[in-house]
């Protein structure tokens, strides 16, 4: 018999992705996935959950956790994604997640996990008193996007190493349950500007939910005053600038405010550059403010209406479960019948 290269996944195109309620959402959420979500659910069927589950891998408010969930669904919304086009639910109403993921803990290996630098970074020198599921954390994404059997994944650059895991799961699964197309091997989907936004502090430094500084990130709850106070204080260097992107390659927080400005006007940083080439911070920082005031400040405003009304927000959730879980069953069910397991 001669060797043949597995057949392709052939399964239809699918998108799937979420974001942890695990504090207020920033610019970089925005741009890096959001606005991605928001696009992409007219070309392509779209999953977008709220991770309520990886949340809880460090301690969440029990009294807060739900609300939580409720203000990354207003996001969601005020961002754009419509319930009727994409599926919108909580993890946590879907147990087949958590099914999927101990089955996945027995494929994915303990070497895998270990060169996982987001773990490395969030547990520090202290990762024995990190809970077991900040480690595993991983392989739970992976079951999120497999059950669905998700072909597109789009997520901030701080996401690839995941969504690489995840590939590695899916390859492994499918050939040692003899499976070859069983599980497509997903894409991470990175492009643009938005892919990488860095705190407005420190440029060296994503910008992040857990950043201690309020002034580092810009939240989408930040009114227009908040908004342009915060880039007014962005740190920056004293040169204009320059008229090419190589220019900028040893200017961090110079090329965030570039890339922030390119992404929120839906252009190329090549483009930003040309426009304001030559013009130094003093002149480039307002206009900077205006846009984003201009882009953000009724995402806000959509936030906050969303937010006033949480039984409609519930309702939302509710039913996207229920279409979820109807798209998770026959997966799981599969993969129940492929480990072999009683009954399957
Ligand atoms: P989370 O909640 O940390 O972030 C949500 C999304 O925002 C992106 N992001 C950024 N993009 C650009 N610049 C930044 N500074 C920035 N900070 C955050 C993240 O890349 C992400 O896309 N593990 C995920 C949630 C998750 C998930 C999944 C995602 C769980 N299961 C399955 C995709 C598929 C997370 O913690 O994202």
């Amino acid at each position: 018999m001669t060797d043949q290269a597995p057949a392709p996944y052939a399964g239809p195109e699918r998108v799937l992705s979420g974001v942890q309620p695990s504090g207020a959402l920033h610019l970089g959420n925005y741009l890096g996935a959001l606005v991605k979500f928001t696009r992409l659910q007219h070309e392509i069927d779209t999953f977008i959950f709220v991770a309520d589950m990886h949340a809880i891998t460090v301690w969440q408010d029990p009294a807060q956790l739900a609300s939580q969930v409720r203000e990354i669904t207003a996001a969601y919304l005020a961002a754009g994604l419509n319930p009727k086009v994409a599926t919108i639910f909580p993890q946590s109403a879907v147990a087949a997640h958590a099914e999927l993921a101990w089955i996945f803990n027995c494929v994915a290996r303990l070497g895998w996990l270990d060169r996982m630098t987001q773990f490395k970074d969030k547990a520090g020198k202290h990762k024995e008193r990190e809970s077991v599921g900040l480690y595993t954390y991983p392989v739970l994404q992976a079951a999120d996007i497999l059950l669905y059997k998700a072909t597109h994944v789009p997520v901030g650059e701080d996401q690839k190493q995941h969504v690489e895991l995840t590939r590695d799961i899916a390859g492994k699964f499918n050939h040692d349950f003899d499976a070859p197309a069983f599980f497509p091997l997903p894409e991470p989907m990175i492009e643009g500007p938005g892919a990488r936004i860095m705190s407005l502090r420190d440029g060296s430094a994503k910008m992040s939910k857990s950043d201690p500084s309020d002034y580092s990130r810009i939240n989408l709850m930040d009114d227009a005053d908040a908004i342009a106070q915060k880039i007014r204080k962005a740190r920056t260097d004293p040169e204009p600038l320059p008229e090419t992107l190589d220019e900028l390659k040893d200017r961090p927080e110079a090329m965030n405010l570039v890339g922030i400005y390119a992404a929120l006007d839906g252009r190329s940083n090549a483009e930003v550059l040309a426009e304001f080439a030559g013009q130094g911070f003093g002149a480039f920082k307002p206009k900077l403010a205006d846009l984003a005031v201009a882009k953000l400040g009724p995402v806000g405003e959509a936030m906050r209406d969303y937010m006033s009304d949480p039984g409609e927000i519930d309702s939302i959730l509710a039913a996207g479960a229920e279409r979820a879980r109807s798209a998770a069953a026959p997966t799981l069910a599969q993969v129940k019948k492929l480990v072999g397991f009683w009954g399957a």
